[in-house]
């Protein structure tokens, strides 16, 4: 069981992100497959839990390759014990630019290395206080 986290640049219609979460929640649903898509105006951060198989073909196959979005980059692709949103196939929230720009704070941050001293769950803790505010 895995955990991947991307954030991307938004390059899509509210009409164009129904179609995108009709498709998730449907696709998700057959794969097991859980969790949330924030976004903003400008910006998207998702959260997918699942089998490695099936979060690897759905990002690195799909996801990534999705012209309704841009620049999307992969922060984590880790091992994970549990379910952080076992009753999610696709959650969907509005977030504030303010939000996503705390998160590509701790982007930074991780990238030197701070990861290793706070753990991995953390991201995953910051994505739950987002997804609960
Ligand atoms: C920001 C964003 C998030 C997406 N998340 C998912 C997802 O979680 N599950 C999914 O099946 N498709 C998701 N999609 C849509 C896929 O990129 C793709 O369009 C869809 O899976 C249909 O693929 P297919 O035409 O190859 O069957 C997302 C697209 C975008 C732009």
């Amino acid at each position: 069981m895995k955990y991947l986290i991307y954030t991307s640049t938004r390059k899509c219609s509210r009409d164009e992100l129904r179609d995108i979460y009709e498709t998730s929640r449907d696709f998700n649903a057959k794969k097991n497959i859980t969790g949330i898509l924030l976004y903003s105006d400008k910006k998207f951060i998702q959260y997918l839990e699942g089998e490695e198989l099936d979060l690897y073909h759905l990002f690195f196959d799909k996801i990534s390759k999705d012209d309704r979005h841009k620049r999307v980059q992969l922060m984590s692709f880790e091992d994970h014990h549990k379910r952080y949103f076992p009753d999610w196939s696709m959650g969907e929230k509005t977030v504030t630019d303010g939000q996503i720009a705390m998160f590509d704070t701790f982007k930074e941050k991780k990238k030197k290395k701070l990861k290793d001293m706070v753990g991995i769950d953390l991201e995953t803790q910051m994505l739950m206080d987002i997804w609960r505010d």
